[in-house]
C-alpha cells in the first residue's frame, strides 16, 4: 500500500525554532495522526536546511564551525518537536551524506541533459533571502521581504532552464485542480508563470558552505536546489536505481509550507521533477503567516514566540488546540496572549473540561464498572454522529478550525443536554433513566475524544481512560480537571 507522504519545509538553522515553524510542523502532525486513525499508512518528513552564506555567517559570529552550529540547532529543532508531541517518521538534514551525494548526482544529470547550463549571472541578489531577485519583484528598489537594497552581482553561475517548463507547468495546473492549494493561491502562481519564466541561477562561487558541483567544485549548489530535493532524497531516492521502497512513498501527497516560499514549491520544484522524469506531488499547500499582537515577529522586536513558554504555562494540548482553532488554516493570523487565555478558560476549561468532570464524576458514582453497550437508538449520540462526515471532510481538506468549530458545537449540545436532563435530580427520582442517560454520555464523550485526538492526543487519551469505565477500584473518585482554570 502506498503511504500518504506529507512534508514540512526544511527550516533554516540560523534561527531557533519558534511558533511559525511549530505551526507548519504541528499541522502536519495533526493531519498525520488523523490519517493514521483512519487506517492510512503515513510517512511524515521534516528536517533542517543547513547550507548557505547566512548560516556560515551566523556560525562565524558565534565562533563555531558551520557544521557544529548546524548540529546544535538541528538538535534544538528535534527537541522542540519532542516537546510538542510531534511524531514525524523521518528528520532529514541537508548536510546528511546521502542527501549531498544525491544532490550532486542530480545536478550532474541535469547538466548532461541540458536542463542546467553554465552562464553568467548579472543582476540583483538579496543576501538575506539568499535569492536572486528580478527587477520586477522589488518594491521601491528594495527586497520585498527584507526591505533592503539588493546587491549588484556579476559572476559565473549555473542556470536551471526553468523557461522550458512554462507550458508543461501551466498544463499541469489546469489538469490537476487540487495541485495549487488552497485554491485562492492558484491565480497568483498561474499569472506568474503565464508572464513567462526566466531561467534561474542555481550555483554560487562565493559561498563555500554548500554542496560543491561535482564536475566544477569552485561552484556550490545554491540553497534551493539543495533544499527542495530533500523531498525525494529523504524517502530514499537514488538516481539510476530501481527505487523500490522510494516508490512506496513518492509522489508526495502533500507539501506544506508558509506562503512566502510557495512559488518555489509550486513552480521550481515541479519543474525540477519534470526534468528528472518523476511524478509530481499531489498537492502543494501554503498557509498564512502569524503575526504577534499585530506585529511581524522578529528578533529585533523581541516578540518571537517560543512555544515552550506557552506549553509550560498552559500545557501542550491547549497550545496545539489554540493555534488551529484561532485561525482558519491557510489564512494569516495574529497571536495574542489574551485570546489564548480566553479560549483556554472558555472553550477548554469551561466547555470541555467542566462537561467532562461533571459527567465522569456521575459515571463513577452511578454506573457499574463495565463498559455500557453502544446505544442503538440514542437520539443524542445519533445527533453527534450527524457531523462525523463533515468533520472528516474538514480534516481531509485541512480545515482544522472548521473541524474544531463543529466539535465544539457538539460539546455545547452535550452541555445543554446535561442542563436539561438534570442527572443529579434523576439520581433521586429515576435511577434507570439516569443510567440510560449516563450510558449515552459515555459514548458521546468517547466520540468527542476521538475527534479531538489529532489535536490533543493526551487529553483524548485521558478522557478515554476515564470513559473505559472498567475502573480500578483504588482510583480516586474525584477526577483532576482536564484544564485547570487560569486567573
Ligand atoms: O524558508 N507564520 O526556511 P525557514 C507562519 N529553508 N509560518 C511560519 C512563520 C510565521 N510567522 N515563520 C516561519 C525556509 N514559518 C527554507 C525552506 S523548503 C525545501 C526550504 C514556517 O526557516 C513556514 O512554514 O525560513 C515557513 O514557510 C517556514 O517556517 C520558513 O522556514
Ligand atoms: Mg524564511
Amino acid at each position: 500500500m502506498k503511504k500518504y507522504y506529507l512534508t514540512t519545509p526544511l527550516y533554516y538553522v540560523n534561527y531557533k525554532p519558534h511558533i511559525g515553524h511549530a505551526y507548519t510542523t504541528l499541522a502536519a502532525d495533526v493531519l498525520a495522526r488523523y490519517l493514521k486513525s483512519q487506517g492510512k499508512k503515513v510517512f511524515f518528513q521534516t528536517g533542517t536546511d543547513e547550507h548557505g552564506g547566512n548560516i556560515e555567517k551566523t556560525a562565524a559570529a558565534n565562533n563555531v564551525s558551520p557544521q557544529k552550529w548546524a548540529d546544535d540547532v538541528a538538535l534544538e529543532f528535534k527537541e522542540m518537536w519532542k516537546t510538542l508531541g510531534i511524531e514525524y517518521d523521518y528528520f532529514i538534514r541537508t548536510t546528511d551524506e546521502k542527501h549531498k551525494a544525491q544532490v550532486q548526482a542530480i545536478f550532474e544529470r541535469m547538466l548532461e541533459q541540458g536542463d542546467i547550463y553554465l552562464g553568467n549571472y548579472a543582476g540583483l541578489y538579496c543576501s538575506s533571502c539568499e535569492n536572486f531577485l528580478d527587477e520586477s519583484e522589488l518594491i521601491e528598489g528594495k527586497c520585498p521581504v527584507h526591505k533592503k537594497e539588493p546587491e549588484k552581482i556579476n559572476e559565473e553561475s549555473y542556470f536551471f532552464k526553468l523557461s522550458k517548463y512554462e507550458k508543461p507547468l501551466l498544463e499541469h495546473y489546469k489538469s490537476h485542480p487540487g495541485f495549487l492549494s488552497p485554491d485562492y493561491r492558484a491565480n497568483e502562481i498561474i499569472r506568474f508563470v503565464e508572464r513567462g519564466l526566466n531561467d534561474i541561477s542555481v550555483s554560487r562561487t562565493k559561498v563555500s558552505w554548500g554542496i560543491p558541483v561535482k564536475s566544477n567544485p569552485k561552484h556550490t549548489i545554491y540553497v534551493w536546489i539543495d533544499a527542495l530535493t530533500n523531498y525525494i532524497t529523504g524517502p530514499g531516492f537514488e538516481l539510476g536505481k530501481d527505487n523500490e521502497s522510494f516508490n512506496e512513498i513518492w509522489p508526495a501527497d502533500l507539501h506544506l509550507m508558509g506562503k512566502e516560499i510557495y512559488r518555489f514549491h509550486a513552480v521550481i520544484w515541479p519543474a525540477m521533477l519534470m526534468a528528472l522524469g518523476l511524478p509530481l506531488p499531489k498537492k502543494v499547500y501554503a498557509h498564512g503567516w502569524w503575526t504577534v499582537e499585530g506585529e511581524k515577529m522578529s528578533k529585533s522586536r523581541g516578540n518571537v514566540i517560543d512555544p515552550r513558554d506557552l506549553v509550560s504555562e498552559y500545557g501542550l494540548d491547549p497550545f496545539r488546540y489554540f493555534i488551529f482553532r484561532e485561525v482558519p488554516f491557510g489564512q494569516d493570523g495574529d497571536f495574542s496572549a489574551e485570546a489564548f487565555k480566553r479560549r483556554y478558560n472558555g472553550e477548554l476549561a469551561n466547555d470541555l473540561g467542566n462537561l467532562f468532570s461533571r459527567t465522569v464524576n456521575m459515571i463513577n458514582k452511578y454506573l457499574d464498572s463495565s463498559m455500557p453497550d453502544k446505544p442503538e437508538n440514542s437520539q443524542l449520540f445519533n445527533q453527534l454522529l450527524e457531523s462525523k462526515k463533515d468533520i472528516e471532510k474538514d480534516m481531509e481538506e485541512l480545515q482544522f478550525s472548521s473541524a474544531l468549530d463543529r466539535i465544539w458545537k457538539n460539546i455545547s449540545l452535550l452541555n445543554r443536554e446535561v442542563d436539561l436532563k438534570k442527572p443529579w435530580e434523576l439520581a433521586k427520582t429515576d435511577k434507570e433513566a439516569l443510567k440510560k442517560f449516563l450510558n449515552e454520555m459515555v459514548w458521546c464523550l468517547r466520540l468527542v475524544s476521538s475527534w479531538i485526538s489529532p489535536f490533543m492526543p493526551s487529553t483524548a487519551a485521558r478522557m478515554l481512560m476515564h470513559l473505559s469505565v472498567s475502573r480500578q477500584p483504588e482510583e480516586p473518585k474525584k477526577i483532576e480537571p482536564l484544564f485547570p482554570r487560569k486567573q
